[in-house]
């Protein structure tokens, strides 16, 4: 079947994000490899799947401008990205986001990139925030339509175009970069045959009319450390009744999220020290009950350990954690079948514990840190936490973004009872390379 084309093209006009709730725009820009890239994102928070899919692809397209100038990572300034209050320039890469659908559960970018100003390339992502699934053009329509669709679009069969839907239930196809040429549009009804059931369930939201239901479920804020430098502070041992707090009240200062690898026995005797600080926005993951070397215990041993630290965390009125840290980062034996969350390794050990001295541990975490690490210390010696506040200044110094280990790993498939190093996609023969994406 050959779709009609409608005979003026519709163009849809972009929701202001300011409106919907939980939806937060980000303008990041930089240097890469000294070409000038500038993004103003738009992400949902709680709907993890569609941010994501968002910095993946923008990713895709930054790498594909930079060419035979190398991939981009999210390296410190000057080279990567950071967060700019000012317009997108004139030149380079830009890439802009437009919120194109907020109804019921389902939400919709449209995003549009263009070199020195020129339009490169445009496409769409939707996502039902009640499931954290996203969709592409091409998971919205049956795959015999597809190539009926495309060339309505004006766009080379194969390729799906971008793909919105107006107000009335039309939908509204895109093929390149510029919003006008290859421009098409289909009228609701014809559409309807064209869409499969995720499709139509989409076209039912557009004409509906109804708000937004934004998802409730956003454990952390997203944080695209795949674009800019993220760092995951954790703290391990604790929680101390004499020590904890005082860092709480440091990172509280700072305004900067950690993660604590708490040990169960120590959470049941101080559960209001974890509550505090999951209510302060730090991912509170699991430790162990009591401490041991899991890779020397058999399997149900390790599984008690594991699942009383849960649930001490739980009674604690702290969501169930989603990592764990092996002591002594001893994760072999029985853990990796019995382990029913992934590992958290760390890419640069302080030796806090041994040193008790900021001055020294301070200087070794800056001379090993990369984009992308995870920064091993403990939260039970005093003298640790009077060198938080000189470690995070002087991280900060450097560009770095505080993330949880959560937010660290956010986008990346990690399996349970795996164990990972660092935010990072290459291996290299001295260990895991940290490069952030
Ligand atoms: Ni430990």
């Amino acid at each position: 079947m050959t779709p009609q084309v409608g005979a003026a093209a519709t163009t849809i006009a972009p929701i202001d994000p300011l409106s919907i709730a939980g939806v937060r725009s980000l303008t990041l820009a930089g240097s890469p490899h000294s070409a000038p890239v500038a993004t103003a994102l738009t992400y949902l928070d709680g709907a993890e799947g569609i941010d994501n899919a968002l910095d993946a692809s923008v990713l895709t397209q930054i790498d594909e401008y930079l060419g035979e100038r190398g991939p981009f990572a999210a390296e410190l300034p000057p080279g990567g990205l950071t967060s700019t209050s000012n317009d997108l320039p004139p030149h380079g890469l830009t890439i802009a986001t437009d919120v194109i659908l907020a109804a019921q559960s389902w939400f919709g970018l449209r995003i549009r990139a263009a070199v020195d100003g020129n339009p490169v390339a445009q496409w769409t992502l939707y996502t039902d925030a009640a499931t954290d699934e996203v969709y592409t053009p091409a998971d919205l329509i049956d795959g015999s339509d597809v190539d009926a669709i495309t060339e309505a679009a004006g766009a080379t069969v194969g390729t799906l175009p971008t793909l919105a839907f107006a107000a009335d239930g039309s939908i509204v196809l895109a093929a390149g970069g510029d919003t006008e040429t290859g421009t098409a549009s289909i009228e609701r009804d014809r559409a309807r045959g064209l869409l499969n059931e995720t499709g139509r369930r989409i076209q039912d939201a557009a004409d509906s009319g109804e708000p937004f239901h934004a998802p409730t479920t956003a454990a952390f804020p997203h944080v695209p450390c795949s674009l800019i430098a993220c760092v995951a502070l954790t703290y391990d041992d604790g929680p101390s009744p004499t020590t904890t707090p005082a860092l709480l009240d440091v990172l509280a200062d700072e305004g900067v999220p950690a993660t604590f690898f708490v040990v169960g026995s120590h959470v049941a005797a101080h559960p209001e020290i974890v509550a505090r600080a999951n209510a302060e926005g730090h991912a509170v993951e699991n430790h162990s009950w009591s401490h041991p070397d899991l890779a020397t215990l058999p399997a149900p041993d390790v599984a008690r350990e594991l699942a009383a630290t849960d649930d001490a965390i739980r009674a604690a009125g702290v969501p169930t954690p989603t990592f764990i840290r092996a002591p002594f980062g001893s994760a072999g034996g029985a853990v990796p079948t019995t382990a029913d969350h992934p590992l958290a390794y760390w890419s640069v050990d302080s030796f806090d514990w041994r040193d008790r001295d900021g001055g020294t541990f301070v200087p070794r975490i800056l001379g090993k840190i990369q984009p992308g690490g995870v920064i091993l210390m403990h939260d039970i010696y005093a003298s640790s936490v009077s060198a938080q506040k000189r470690l995070i200044e002087a991280l900060r110094d450097r560009g770095y973004t505080f993330v949880t280990v959560p937010q660290l790993f956010s986008g990346h498939a990690l399996g349970a009872g795996q164990q990972y190093t660092c935010r990072g996609t290459g291996v290299s023969d001295a260990g895991p390379a940290c490069d952030g994406r």
